[in-house]
């Protein structure tokens, strides 16, 4: 049995005191449900990140990196190592985002050095992975998903691939206020789940938990996460609202 897993994707949002704000207030509001009935993470940015793991108290929720670089340490500018992201705290990792992939040009083989380093320095990363409206509408959304889950996971055995969380947002409906339709979402997650079953077994297929990403609200969680193969969600904008955000998590607990 998979437990729902809702996550928040701040992006370049909140400030020093917003973030540590914004911390506390899901802290608080899902006390009882995170950690027991449903796993809770947040992902601010780089430099909040700290602050938030201390604000987040005895509360279950877990704080990762919105993104890492593979090397561990050394001359590159402006970058942060999985070390990095352990040692304040972090436990989680997202990995090829939409972002990173289509605004900051990041591909596949980068993204799957990521996943790698990530696991290698214990934490938890989840492969962001989607099709561009222009795919979709050219038919080619399955070979979009397969490329990026074969790429994005390539040289990871059974045993590691169990750390990774598997995140769907068709990039047409991040930030646009177009979520895929329960059905939309389904049928991919399924698509993926398959995939899972044949580069690993059916018992990583099973295993692996994946979200839906793309204009979740408190309005449609629930209908996408009744899916069968919907196992959680990613959310950019809802999650920086602390009652959106805990309401989503609610619903995603059943
Ligand atoms: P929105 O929920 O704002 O559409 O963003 C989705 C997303 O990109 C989460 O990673």
């Amino acid at each position: 049995m998979r437990k729902p897993f809702v996550a928040g994707n701040w992006k370049m949002n909140t400030d020093s005191i917003s973030s540590v704000e914004l911390v506390r207030e899901i802290t608080q509001g899902c006390r009882g449900l995170a950690g027991e009935r449903v796993d809770v993470a947040v992902y601010p940015p780089f430099v909040y990140l700290a602050p938030a793991v201390k604000s987040m108290g005895s509360g279950n929720i877990s704080v990762g990196g919105q993104d890492l670089y593979f090397e561990q340490k050394g001359a590159f500018t402006g970058e942060i190592s999985a070390a990095m992201l352990k040692d304040i705290g972090c436990v989680r990792v997202l990995c090829g985002h939409s972002e990173r992939r289509h605004v900051i040009g990041e591909g596949d083989e980068l993204i799957n050095k990521k996943v790698i380093a990530a696991i290698n320095g214990g934490l938890l990363p989840t492969l962001c992975i989607g099709e561009l409206l222009e795919q979709r509408q050219a038919g080619q959304t399955e070979e979009v998903v397969r490329r990026h889950l074969n790429k994005g996971l390539e040289g990871l055995c059974d045993e590691r691939v169990l750390a990774v969380t598997i995140a769907y947002e068709p990039v047409w409906a991040i930030g646009t206020g177009l979520t895929a339709t329960p059905q939309q979402a389904q049928e991919v997650h399924a698509f993926i789940r398959g995939l899972l079953g044949e580069l690993y077994n059916d018992d990583v297929a099973a295993e692996l938990r994946i979200q839906y990403g793309g204009s979740v609200k408190p309005a449609n969680a629930a209908e996408l996460m009744v899916q069968a193969d919907v196992d959680g969600l990613l959310v950019g904008g809802a999650s920086l609202k602390a009652a959106d955000f805990i309401a989503i998590i609610e619903a995603s607990a059943g």
